[in-house]
């Protein structure tokens, strides 16, 4: 299996519950290696740049909204598969929907305060990764 990259976004509120640490174990524990990562305000443009994908969906405007309401923390990480590993180890969208051990079961408030994000291919990974990081700032 090729060791590949994806993006992950601790959303805002895991930051503000002070979960940082918590989630970057469990993707640690999942198999993901952090080669790069930041605690970033996103602006209202980067938040609508990064999800214009969704831009006619309903809950855009609260998407955005809270996106932009505290700190996240971007990284890149690395591993075997990272892309699918990542997904495994965030569980599904909705936490009601979530597996037991993973992230979105054991912190995330709701579909929409559900703690992180994850590239869902390596084509949008690439994207995702460049939205927020130069090359420099990726130590694999
Ligand atoms: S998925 O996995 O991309 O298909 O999930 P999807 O349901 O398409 O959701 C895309 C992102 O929108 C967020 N979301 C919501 N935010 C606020 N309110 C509601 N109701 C809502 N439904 C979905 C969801 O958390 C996804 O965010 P990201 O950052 O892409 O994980």
């Amino acid at each position: 299996m090729a060791v590949t990259r994806t993006f992950s976004i601790i959303k805002p509120d895991a930051t503000r519950r002070n979960l940082t640490g918590a989630v970057t174990k469990m993707l640690e524990e999942a198999g993901l290696r952090v080669v790069a990562s930041k605690r970033i305000h996103m602006t209202r443009e980067q938040a609508e740049g990064f999800y214009a994908v969704h831009k006619e969906r309903p809950f855009f405007g609260e998407l955005v909204d809270f996106m932009i309401s505290e700190p996240v923390v971007v990284q890149v990480l690395e591993g075997e598969d990272a892309v699918q590993k990542n997904r495994d180890v965030m569980g599904a969208t909705n936490p009601a929907d979530a597996a037991e051990g993973t992230i979105r079961k054991t912190h995330a408030l709701s579909i929409g305060e559900n703690s992180v994000h994850g590239s869902d291919s390596d084509e949008n990974a690439a994207i995702e990764i460049r939205h927020f990081f130069n090359d420099d700032e990726i130590v694999g």
